[in-house]
């Protein structure tokens, strides 16, 4: 059956309502809209005469949708000079979400780098819930460290970790959540962010047979399964639709999980385990 087509799958032109400067080199560009998503799910955004490219929703309510940015290479650099007022398409929301399991009583959120968006968003729906949250934030360092006003604002218990020890424990975030999973009983184990961060998250998660969601961000141009641009390798999931959630034990299956990615061309980009 042919698939009904979204309304905002044609780019819609909205101006930039307001710009926050969250860090270092994150920004988040709110827009006067609600696109009612789901924490996980993305929008793409469309710079005209520059290109269109995905990003996740770090916020969709009262209104307001925020995309929470970092400036990184051509794409991201143009929009960084965009004031309140400048025009750009947004088409979506798409992709699988993260979901909160019935009956659930304590999970586990782990976040890096703008990765922490959808799991903040996430968090505020599982306190709604009366799930108690433990949400592990890790930067490399106190500036990088994203949201934490947002999140210092939850009851939540936040443990913050930096790679140089300026903010909170000093080492990886993902030490930290071993720690916790250790001591706790966890229903769901949530993570996005870095995918070697990830990966290391999955992984512990599988050891104590916990549950994990985790989002595999992929090369993406279409956004809703039609050009093949974001398949993993072997099962040719398509990460715009099949993902970027997806269950940690599907994660581990996935040969390319936690090694490489493709860029534009589909050459692979091995990653960087420093
Ligand atoms: C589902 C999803 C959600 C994302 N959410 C966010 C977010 O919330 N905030 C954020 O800052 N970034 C997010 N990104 C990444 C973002 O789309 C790219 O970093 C951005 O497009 C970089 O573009 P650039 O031209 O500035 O840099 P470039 O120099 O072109 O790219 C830098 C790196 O970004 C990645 N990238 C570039 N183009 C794409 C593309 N079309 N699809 C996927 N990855 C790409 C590649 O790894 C590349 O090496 C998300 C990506 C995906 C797939
Ligand atoms: S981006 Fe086109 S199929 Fe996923």
């Amino acid at each position: 059956m042919e698939r009904p087509l979204h309304p905002f799958e044609q780019p819609r032109m909205l101006p930039i309502a307001d710009i926050v400067q969250e860090t270092e080199n994150v920004r988040t560009f709110f827009f006067a809209v609600e696109l009612h998503s789901k924490p996980g799910q993305f929008v793409i955004m469309w710079i005209p005469r520059v290109d269109e490219k995905p990003f996740s929703i770090a916020y969709d309510e009262d209104g307001k949708l925020g995309l929470s940015i970092a400036k990184v290479g051509r794409f991201t650099e143009k929009l960084f000079e965009y004031k309140k007022g400048d025009l750009v398409g947004i088409r979506g929301p798409y992709g699988s979400p993260f979901t909160l399991q019935e009956g659930s009583k304590r999970i586990l959120l782990v976040g890096g780098g703008y990765g922490v968006a959808p799991l903040a968003t996430l968090a505020s729906q599982a306190l709604a819930r009366g799930i108690t949250v433990d949400f592990c934030n890790g930067a490399r360092t106190k500036t990088q460290l994203l949201f934490m006003k947002r999140l210092k604002a939850m009851k939540i218990h936040l443990h913050i970790a930096t790679d140089d020890g300026s903010e909170g424990r000093k080492g990886f975030v993902t030490d930290v959540a071993a720690e916790l999973l250790a001591k706790n009983s966890y229903d769901v184990v949530y993570t996005c962010g870095p995918e070697l961060m990830e990966q290391k998250v999955v992984n512990a998660a599988s050891e104590k047979n916990v549950p994990c969601q985790v989002s595999i961000e992929r090369y993406m141009k279409c956004g809703f399964g039609i050009c093949g641009a974001c398949c993993l390798d072997g099962s040719g999931k398509r990460m715009c639709l099949e993902g970027p959630v997806v269950s940690g034990e599907f994660a581990r299956t996935q040969s390319e999980f936690g090694k490489f990615h493709r860029i534009a061309s589909g050459h692979k980009i091995f990653f960087d385990a420093r």
